[in-house]
């Protein structure tokens, strides 16, 4: 018996077979969940989340694409799911986006109005924006998590206009947990180490990133995307029905090390 036995949600941000929502949705299809996709509209995204998709075993997926930036994309996703399913029981929020440019280190006094406004938007309100779609199809209760970064809580180097973005993110977890509480939908959010992925290959200075949280981790070293998807497993599943509006760090400890 699974722990998401019985469990269907959305799953919005695989890009490959790197990405933190392949390595959660592994772990989720292994305890019974049933997942749907969303693909990012550009290039060849269709191709290479149907294969990443495939390589978990899902050769006939439920996949639309959805760039989260527009209303209209979002609202034909929810729409969708509800006609074909009806409940939908959890969401998975693994998507992020600020221009390279200014994830250069040294660059965060530099960003513009637009590329500050599109890191908040794409990285933190479309959480919020998937939460007030999900709400009326979570009606046996729900569960949703988003993915952070340590970089939303300390000055990270590089990490610059993303961490304002993932302290937005993480408080819009709080702020919509204590309104969907009542309606048993818990909101939470893994604040993930260093992974190498598409998205971290834009920060500036990861490399040193991954072998500082290797040095330094109370773990001594970096962390795998399976153990992500573990924990995302237990903020999706029963398992933690008592929990919301926490940000868990699946990061071997590095936030608790002081020198
Ligand atoms: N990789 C890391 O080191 C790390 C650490 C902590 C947290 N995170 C977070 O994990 C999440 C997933 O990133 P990842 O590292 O797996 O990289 P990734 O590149 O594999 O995934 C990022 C996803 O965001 C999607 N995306 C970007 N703009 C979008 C838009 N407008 N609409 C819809 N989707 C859009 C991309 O298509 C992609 O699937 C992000 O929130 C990221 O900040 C990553």
């Amino acid at each position: 018996m699974g722990l998401m036995d019985g469990k269907r949600g959305l799953v919005f941000g695989i890009a490959n077979d790197r990405s933190y929502a392949w390595w959660v949705t592994r772990q989720l299809l292994e305890q019974g969940a049933e997942c749907c996709y969303t693909y990012l509209p550009f290039g060849k995204m269709e191709r290479r989340v149907r294969n990443a998709v495939r390589e978990l075993g899902n050769d006939d997926p439920w996949l639309m694409e959805c760039d989260a930036g527009k209303d209209e994309d979002l609202d034909a996703v929810f729409e969708k799911y509800q006609q074909d399913f009806g409940k939908l029981d959890f969401i998975v929020h693994s998507i992020a986006f600020a221009e390279r440019e200014f994830l250069k280190i040294g660059n965060f006094h530099t960003t513009t109005r637009q590329a500050f406004t599109q890191a908040l938007d794409i990285s933190a309100f479309t959480l919020v924006a998937m939460a007030q779609r999900a709400q009326p199809l979570m009606t046996e209760g729900g569960a949703i998590i988003s993915l952070s970064y340590y970089g939303g809580e300390k000055v990270i180097p590089g990490y610059n206009v993303m961490g304002i973005a993932k302290a937005a993110l993480e408080h819009s977890t709080r702020y919509l947990a204590a309104e969907l509480g009542a309606k048993n939908i818990r909101v939470n959010s893994i604040s993930g180490g260093p992974l190498k992925t598409l998205a971290a290959s834009a920060v500036g200075g990861i490399d040193e990133m991954f072998e500082h949280q290797a040095k330094k981790s109370p773990i001594q070293r970096n962390i795998t995307g399976d153990e992500v998807g573990n924990t995302a497993v237990y903020l999706l599943s029963d398992l933690s029905s008592g929990v919301t509006g926490e940000v868990i760090h699946v990061d071997g400890g590095f936030n608790i090390v002081g020198l």
